[in-house]
């Protein structure tokens, strides 16, 4: 190892323009750009660093980012700014914008904040991790002073460096440094303070000239160009987030530029120029660009400017690319979104869309589909899965248990391993616990031992209870008709909070419940979702537009119910508020199906119309397809109020009509809504939900049966009797027994049907 460190100031010093007054050590980016005369004595005395512990290899190459994982980083960062934005946190809003526009760039980035104590990074980029061997994670937060432990540092860059933190100077040098694997790099640091808001920071970039033959004078040039081309990409992710908050917020393809957008269009262009531009951004981004997302439409909105100038030429730098890039490094700091270059009320306008939007939710891959009138319009689909609205308990919204996944269905009818007589008609779906399962039969809820079937209490209501509960905190908590929702300690059935609903407040739909938040959700006829913190606090309430029956489906970003008067909302889960709704032409009484791919739905309407269809929605509530159940007029598939089923390539729904006595249970091509089978059943199967079980579905039907069905091709494997219509969701534990309560008054515990085998869904 080398103990001759050489001349630390030499790499920068040496490298000095002969006989130029004005080259002083304050003016170092002058002293790049008129040249180096002495790069091979830089090449050889070069400096070495102390020995060192070596913490790691060098960080394998990375690999270029397939689009849609930088998709998905900007998307991250876009949810986590909408975040800090509602948290009211401005200053990480701005700085996770400011960050997602450089984290994937291929050129070594670091952010850091000056007004923390050491001056510590804020974050880099893949280009910092590539240069220097170290991870994201291993590097943010601390001060960058590491990468040159040990090494030499000529005192005057010291002093630089140290001022440039301090005071938000610029610097330009070469320092020595040392990556994670130990090896040694000359440094080309080139940093330069920037605002964005009222933040300061300081943003540098790094280049490896270790090699004599790199062009100083051209580096450094490059590099100033791409601080500033960085500059310009965070402000571009700012407006980008501005553009696709309102877009979302809308649900619409996008009709104007935002504010931001607008003000240096109209300040800049003649008016006729502008007009252009926003016609082209409008009508041309979603066409010409059908695979990117909205993140970029912006970004071809500045293409499209960018290539026509006000004489209509075609331009490679166009005016609005120049107003973009104003914020750039030609003053003592940069500014974004200060109010130095952007008026107040232009800066006021832009947020006031972040305040009502409720963050951009799911990224889009854009593509045309009609919505329920028909209309061609985007849609979207979630780039990640989004969530499986499980309950904390293992249940869907639907109160299916899923403790029994990974087993198969047998072809042998199960056996009946107890009942129960609760006394009165069992419409509560059971919901199963660790040790006991919990229903309701008449004016009675009650948990029952789950081996034995013998009741452990029970608990009063006033009314009858026809919703499903939901377990969570140690409650069991269901509504009834006498307008209270009620929290019963799940061990004892002991009163611990109880909420009224308003007016005409019966509960009908089941609750579910946001582990998260730890908040229960739960639908009334008073017209309202109900959100209570498990403690009985309430959360929030949301006015729907009629009878609320269906049970709340949960993901990360939504809560998804829909009404009576035919709407399907999708709220904000972190606020409450809406993000988009969608009507339909019959009641909702279903609670939605999230798969990763859409969101699966049936509406109907028993009574009136005597309508009901299957639907596919995207995750911005458009349509993709309505099945038309092939019965004579469209969209007959009976009455049908169930979550439906999704097995492989099959979407399992269960309709009918109670006063035809008619009932049928489709099988629904996944991709277009067609219909695969159909099984014709005694009397309507329009309130319990298909549950899975491997390859089939276990669903009941009014006619008292309870039927087993095989997904693919509708093949009956078994059914149960009751002595009355079954009007529940039938249960599972994970032991494969299934619990289904009926208009009998029992509640049974079914046993012998299922094995464990692979799940058809994976086949
Ligand atoms: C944004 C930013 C990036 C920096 N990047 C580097 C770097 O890549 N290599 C390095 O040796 N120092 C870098 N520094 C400088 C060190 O953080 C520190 O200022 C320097 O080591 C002098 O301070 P010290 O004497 O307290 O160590 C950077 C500083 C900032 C603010």
């Amino acid at each position: 190892m080398r103990t001759d460190f050489g001349d630390p100031c030499r790499s920068v010093l040496e490298v000095r323009p002969q006989g130029n007054p004005s080259s002083g050590p304050e003016n170092e980016g002058n002293r790049f750009r008129r040249g180096i005369s002495e790069q091979d004595e830089l090449k050889l005395q070069l400096p070495s660093c102390a020995p060192f512990e070596i913490t790691g290899s060098s960080s394998d190459r990375l690999p270029v980012l397939p689009e849609r994982a930088v998709l998905r980083t900007h998307m991250k960062a876009m949810q986590r700014a909408s975040e800090r934005y509602r948290a009211g946190d401005m200053a990480s809003f701005y700085e996770t914008l400011t960050a997602s526009a450089f984290r994937v760039s291929n050129t070594s980035v670091t952010l850091a904040n000056p007004e923390l104590p050491d001056c510590p990074i804020v974050d880099v980029s893949r280009g910092f991790e590539q240069l220097t061997g170290y991870r994201r994670s291993e590097i943010v937060g601390r001060n960058c002073r590491w990468l040159n432990k040990g090494c030499p540092m000529c005192p005057e860059s010291r002093v630089k460096l140290r001022e440039a933190s301090r005071q938000q100077k610029k610097f330009v040098g070469i320092l020595t440094n040392r990556r994670k694997n130990g090896e040694v790099f000359q440094n080309l640091l080139v940093m330069s303070p920037l605002r964005i808001g009222n933040q300061f920071y300081l943003l540098a970039i790094q280049a490896d000239v270790t090699n004599a033959d790199v062009d100083l004078t051209g580096e450094q040039d490059r590099m100033h160009e791409e601080l500033n081309e960085i500059v310009d990409a965070i402000f571009a992710s700012i407006v980008n987030a501005w553009v696709a908050m309102h877009s979302h917020l809308d649900m619409l393809p996008l009709t104007r530029p935002v504010p931001y957008v607008e003000h240096q269009l109209r300040v800049l262009y003649q008016p006729e120029v502008y007009e252009q531009a926003k016609q082209q951004f409008v009508v041309l981004a979603p066409a010409e660009a059908p695979n990117s997302t909205r993140l970029s439409y912006v970004n071809t909105f500045l293409q499209v400017v960018d290539s026509t100038d006000e004489a209509g030429n075609k331009s490679s730098s166009g005016l609005f690319r120049r107003s973009y890039s104003e914020p750039s490094l030609n003053d003592e700091s940069s500014m974004i979104g200060g109010s130095k270059r952007l008026p107040e009320e232009v800066l006021r306008e832009s947020l006031r869309y972040l305040e009502v939007g409720q963050g951009p939710g799911p990224v889009a891959r854009p593509r045309q589909v009609k919505d329920v009138e028909g209309r061609v319009r985007l849609a979207e689909e979630p780039l990640a899965s989004e969530g499986s609205g499980l309950h904390p308990n293992g249940q869907d919204p639907s109160h299916q248990a899923k403790l029994g996944q990974g087993l198969s269905l047998s072809s042998a009818a199960p056996t009946v391993k107890w009942k129960y007589q609760g006394g009165g008609e069992v419409e509560s779906s059971v919901v199963v616990g660790d040790k006991l399962v919990y229903s309701a039969a008449g004016k009675r809820i009650f948990a029952l031992d789950r081996e034995t079937g013998s009741e452990v209490w029970s608990f009063a209501a006033q009314q009858t209870i026809l919703a499903s509960g939901a377990l969570a905190g140690g409650a069991f908590m269901v509504g009834a008709d006498d307008h209270f929702f009620y929290a019963l300690a799940e061990d004892t059935g002991k009163l611990l909070w109880k909420f009224e609903a308003g007016e005409a407040g019966e509960f009908t739909g089941g609750a579910t419940v946001g582990e998260e938040e730890g908040v229960v959700y739960v639908g009334s006829a008073d017209e309202k979702l109900h959100a209570y913190f498990l403690n009985g606090t309430k959360r929030f309430s949301f006015e729907a537009t009629g009878a609320v029956c269906s049970t709340p489906a949960l993901d990360k970003t939504g809560i998804y119910f829909g009404d009576d008067f035919g709407r399907f909302f999708k709220l904000d889960r972190a606020t409450g508020k809406q993000i988009w709704r969608q009507q339909f032409p019959a009641n909702i009484r279903a609670p939605a199906r999230l798969e990763p791919d859409g969101i699966f739905l049936s509406i109907g309407d028993p009574d009136e119309s005597q309508s009901g269809e299957i639907l596919r929605l995207g995750y911005d509530g458009s349509t993709t397809w309505r099945s038309d159940c092939g019965r004579g007029g469209r969209h007959k598939c009976g009455s049908c109020w169930t979550a439906p089923a999704v097995i492989g390539d099959v979407v399992i729904g269960a309709c009918g009509l109670d006063s035809k006595s008619e009932g049928f249970i489709w099988g629904l091509e996944k991709d277009s809504g067609k219909v695969r089978w159909k099984v014709q059943t005694g009397n309507d199967c329009q309130t319990s939900s298909p549950m899975v079980v491997g390859d089939a579905v276990v669903v009941g039907c009014t006619d008292g049966k309870l039927y087993a069905i095989g997904a693919q091709d509708g093949a009956r494997r078994w059914h149960f009797e009751a002595q009355a219509g079954i009007w529940t969701t039938p249960a599972m534990d994970e032991h494969g027994t299934i619990f289904i309560g009926s208009h009998d008054g029992y509640v049974y515990a079914l046993e012998g049907t299922s094995k464990a085998g692979r799940d058809a869904a994976e086949m």
